[in-house]
Protein backbone atom coordinates (compact mmCIF):
# COMPACT_ATOMS: atom_id res chain seq x y z
CA UNK A 1 0.00 0.00 0.00
CA UNK A 2 0.89 3.25 -0.73
CA UNK A 3 2.65 5.93 1.82
CA UNK A 4 0.07 8.47 3.16
CA UNK A 5 2.31 11.59 3.35
CA UNK A 6 0.41 14.90 4.88
CA UNK A 7 2.64 18.17 4.04
CA UNK A 8 2.66 21.12 6.48
CA UNK A 9 3.71 24.30 5.20
CA UNK A 10 3.61 28.17 6.08
CA UNK A 11 4.61 29.79 2.63
CA UNK A 12 5.52 28.74 -1.16
CA UNK A 13 5.70 25.43 -1.19
CA UNK A 14 8.28 24.45 -3.76
CA UNK A 15 9.20 21.58 -1.85
CA UNK A 16 5.83 20.19 -1.07
CA UNK A 17 5.81 20.55 -5.23
CA UNK A 18 9.16 18.91 -5.74
CA UNK A 19 7.43 15.74 -3.50
CA UNK A 20 4.15 16.12 -5.80
CA UNK A 21 5.82 15.62 -8.76
CA UNK A 22 7.94 13.21 -7.47
CA UNK A 23 4.62 11.06 -6.19
CA UNK A 24 3.73 11.41 -10.28
CA UNK A 25 6.26 8.62 -10.95
CA UNK A 26 4.64 5.63 -11.00
CA UNK A 27 6.92 4.02 -9.37
CA UNK A 28 7.35 6.81 -6.35
CA UNK A 29 6.20 4.41 -2.69
CA UNK A 30 4.09 7.75 -1.23
CA UNK A 31 0.46 9.88 -2.28
CA UNK A 32 0.50 13.08 -0.71
CA UNK A 33 -2.70 13.04 0.66
CA UNK A 34 -3.10 15.98 2.51
CA UNK A 35 -1.71 19.71 2.83
CA UNK A 36 -2.22 21.98 5.76
CA UNK A 37 -0.85 25.53 6.22
CA UNK A 38 -1.17 28.17 9.34
CA UNK A 39 -1.67 30.73 6.94
CA UNK A 40 -4.59 30.86 4.62
CA UNK A 41 -2.82 32.61 1.60
CA UNK A 42 0.43 29.93 1.89
CA UNK A 43 0.77 29.45 -1.85
CA UNK A 44 1.58 26.27 -1.15
CA UNK A 45 -2.36 25.41 -0.74
CA UNK A 46 -3.01 26.78 -4.52
CA UNK A 47 -0.23 24.04 -5.67
CA UNK A 48 -2.41 21.05 -3.67
CA UNK A 49 -5.64 22.62 -5.18
CA UNK A 50 -4.08 22.19 -9.00
CA UNK A 51 -2.71 18.85 -7.78
CA UNK A 52 -6.27 17.88 -6.47
CA UNK A 53 -5.03 16.95 -3.00
CA UNK A 54 -7.12 17.53 -0.18
CA UNK A 55 -5.92 20.78 1.75
CA UNK A 56 -6.34 23.50 4.41
CA UNK A 57 -5.85 26.21 6.33
CA UNK A 58 -5.48 26.20 10.01
CA UNK A 59 -4.59 29.53 11.50
CA UNK A 60 -2.58 29.76 15.27
CA UNK A 61 -4.20 33.19 15.06
CA UNK A 62 -7.52 31.61 16.18
CA UNK A 63 -5.86 29.72 19.49
CA UNK A 64 -5.38 31.34 22.37
CA UNK A 65 -1.98 28.79 22.95
CA UNK A 66 0.63 27.05 21.24
CA UNK A 67 -0.60 23.77 22.96
CA UNK A 68 -4.45 24.51 21.95
CA UNK A 69 -3.22 25.07 18.33
CA UNK A 70 -0.66 21.85 18.23
CA UNK A 71 -3.67 19.95 19.29
CA UNK A 72 -6.12 20.89 16.83
CA UNK A 73 -3.35 20.42 14.04
CA UNK A 74 -3.06 17.03 14.78
CA UNK A 75 -6.68 16.30 14.77
CA UNK A 76 -6.95 17.46 11.49
CA UNK A 77 -3.50 15.97 10.44
CA UNK A 78 -5.06 12.86 11.83
CA UNK A 79 -7.92 12.74 9.93
CA UNK A 80 -5.96 11.93 6.79
CA UNK A 81 -4.17 8.89 8.25
CA UNK A 82 -1.21 9.54 7.45
CA UNK A 83 1.97 7.47 7.68
CA UNK A 84 4.42 10.39 7.48
CA UNK A 85 4.41 14.11 7.94
CA UNK A 86 6.46 16.56 6.21
CA UNK A 87 7.55 20.03 7.22
CA UNK A 88 8.24 21.78 4.47
CA UNK A 89 8.89 25.28 5.39
CA UNK A 90 6.34 25.08 7.95
CA UNK A 91 8.01 28.28 10.41
CA UNK A 92 6.27 27.03 13.57
CA UNK A 93 7.97 25.76 16.86
CA UNK A 94 6.22 22.58 18.10
CA UNK A 95 4.90 21.39 21.19
CA UNK A 96 6.80 17.93 22.76
CA UNK A 97 3.21 16.62 22.55
CA UNK A 98 3.32 16.77 18.95
CA UNK A 99 6.88 15.94 18.06
CA UNK A 100 5.68 12.72 20.53
CA UNK A 101 2.88 11.84 18.75
CA UNK A 102 4.46 11.34 15.51
CA UNK A 103 8.03 10.43 16.79
CA UNK A 104 9.48 8.62 14.06
CA UNK A 105 7.78 9.47 11.11
CA UNK A 106 7.97 13.17 11.44
CA UNK A 107 10.54 14.84 8.79
CA UNK A 108 12.13 18.66 8.59
CA UNK A 109 13.86 20.21 6.10
CA UNK A 110 16.18 22.67 6.99
CA UNK A 111 18.46 25.30 5.09
CA UNK A 112 21.80 24.53 6.38
CA UNK A 113 24.50 22.02 7.56
CA UNK A 114 23.23 21.10 10.91
CA UNK A 115 24.30 21.19 13.76
CA UNK A 116 25.09 24.49 12.19
CA UNK A 117 22.89 27.50 12.03
CA UNK A 118 19.92 26.24 13.74
CA UNK A 119 16.39 28.47 13.36
CA UNK A 120 16.40 31.77 11.47
CA UNK A 121 18.56 33.41 8.50
CA UNK A 122 20.85 31.12 8.55
CA UNK A 123 22.27 31.97 4.50
CA UNK A 124 22.95 35.75 5.52
CA UNK A 125 24.31 33.89 8.50
CA UNK A 126 26.42 31.40 6.84
CA UNK A 127 27.85 34.52 4.71
CA UNK A 128 28.88 36.59 7.59
CA UNK A 129 30.55 33.45 9.00
CA UNK A 130 32.67 33.57 5.70
CA UNK A 131 31.78 29.90 5.18
CA UNK A 132 33.17 28.53 1.92
CA UNK A 133 30.03 25.83 1.92
CA UNK A 134 26.53 25.64 2.81
CA UNK A 135 23.66 23.60 2.50
CA UNK A 136 20.45 21.87 3.25
CA UNK A 137 19.49 19.04 5.94
CA UNK A 138 16.74 16.85 6.23
CA UNK A 139 15.93 15.46 9.52
CA UNK A 140 14.07 13.46 11.79
CA UNK A 141 12.06 15.97 13.90
CA UNK A 142 12.59 15.32 17.75
CA UNK A 143 11.75 17.64 21.11
CA UNK A 144 15.18 19.77 20.45
CA UNK A 145 13.67 22.86 17.62
CA UNK A 146 16.46 21.83 14.33
CA UNK A 147 18.18 18.89 16.78
CA UNK A 148 16.87 15.70 15.38
CA UNK A 149 18.98 13.44 13.55
CA UNK A 150 20.00 13.97 10.57
CA UNK A 151 19.15 11.56 7.25
CA UNK A 152 20.93 13.36 4.12
CA UNK A 153 22.35 17.21 3.56
CA UNK A 154 23.42 18.46 0.47
CA UNK A 155 26.08 20.62 0.14
CA UNK A 156 26.73 24.02 -1.81
CA UNK A 157 29.38 26.64 -2.42
CA UNK A 158 29.19 29.78 -1.27
CA UNK A 159 30.67 32.41 -3.63
CA UNK A 160 32.55 35.96 -2.67
CA UNK A 161 29.75 37.86 -4.13
CA UNK A 162 27.03 36.13 -2.94
CA UNK A 163 24.14 37.60 -0.77
CA UNK A 164 21.53 35.82 1.13
CA UNK A 165 19.20 35.47 -1.66
CA UNK A 166 21.39 33.68 -4.28
CA UNK A 167 22.57 31.70 -1.61
CA UNK A 168 18.84 30.30 -0.72
CA UNK A 169 18.16 29.78 -4.93
CA UNK A 170 21.12 27.68 -4.93
CA UNK A 171 20.48 25.51 -1.93
CA UNK A 172 16.56 25.45 -3.32
CA UNK A 173 18.11 23.31 -5.91
CA UNK A 174 19.58 20.79 -3.55
CA UNK A 175 16.32 20.59 -1.17
CA UNK A 176 13.96 19.96 -4.14
CA UNK A 177 16.30 16.76 -5.17
CA UNK A 178 17.30 15.47 -1.59
CA UNK A 179 13.62 16.01 0.32
CA UNK A 180 11.95 13.49 -2.74
CA UNK A 181 14.80 11.06 -2.25
CA UNK A 182 14.23 10.81 1.92
CA UNK A 183 10.67 10.74 1.60
CA UNK A 184 11.38 7.96 -0.36
CA UNK A 185 13.45 5.85 1.50
CA UNK A 186 10.85 6.73 4.05
CA UNK A 187 7.83 4.81 2.29
CA UNK A 188 10.02 2.12 1.53
CA UNK A 189 10.60 1.34 4.90
CA UNK A 190 14.34 1.79 5.11
CA UNK A 191 14.42 4.31 7.15
CA UNK A 192 14.48 4.50 10.83
CA UNK A 193 14.67 6.75 13.84
CA UNK A 194 15.86 4.62 17.10
CA UNK A 195 17.12 6.11 20.32
CA UNK A 196 18.06 9.66 18.83
CA UNK A 197 19.76 7.68 15.27
CA UNK A 198 19.22 7.27 11.99
CA UNK A 199 19.23 3.70 10.21
CA UNK A 200 18.96 2.86 6.91
CA UNK A 201 18.93 -0.48 5.78
CA UNK A 202 19.64 -1.22 9.51
CA UNK A 203 22.69 0.74 9.09
CA UNK A 204 23.17 2.97 11.82
CA UNK A 205 24.42 6.22 10.17
CA UNK A 206 26.97 8.89 11.27
CA UNK A 207 25.49 12.06 12.64
CA UNK A 208 25.80 14.08 9.69
CA UNK A 209 23.80 11.72 7.51
CA UNK A 210 23.85 9.29 4.48
CA UNK A 211 27.03 9.09 2.57
CA UNK A 212 28.56 12.23 4.21
CA UNK A 213 32.27 13.07 2.74
CA UNK A 214 33.17 14.05 6.20
C1 LIG B 1 12.95 26.03 2.59
O1 LIG B 1 14.16 26.65 2.20
C2 LIG B 1 13.15 25.26 3.87
O2 LIG B 1 14.45 24.72 3.98
C3 LIG B 1 12.94 26.34 4.90
O3 LIG B 1 11.86 27.08 4.39
C4 LIG B 1 11.91 27.06 2.97
C5 LIG B 1 10.54 26.72 2.42
O4 LIG B 1 10.52 26.87 1.04
N1 LIG B 1 12.63 25.79 6.18
C6 LIG B 1 13.03 26.34 7.32
O5 LIG B 1 13.66 27.38 7.38
C7 LIG B 1 12.63 25.58 8.56
N2 LIG B 1 13.32 26.08 9.71
P1 LIG B 1 9.30 26.32 0.19
O6 LIG B 1 8.02 26.84 0.84
O7 LIG B 1 9.51 26.91 -1.16
O8 LIG B 1 9.36 24.82 0.20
Amino acid sequence: MSCRIVVLISGSGTNLQAIIDACKSVDYPGDVVGVIANKADAYGLTRAQLANIGNEALSHRDFESRELYDQALVKTIDNYQPDLIVLAGFMRILTPEFVQHYQGRLLNIHPSLLPKYQGLNTHQRAIDANDTEHGVSVHFVTEELDGGPVVLQAKVPVFDDDNAEDLAERVHEQEHRIYPLVVKWFCQKRLVMRNQQVLIDNAVLPATGYASED
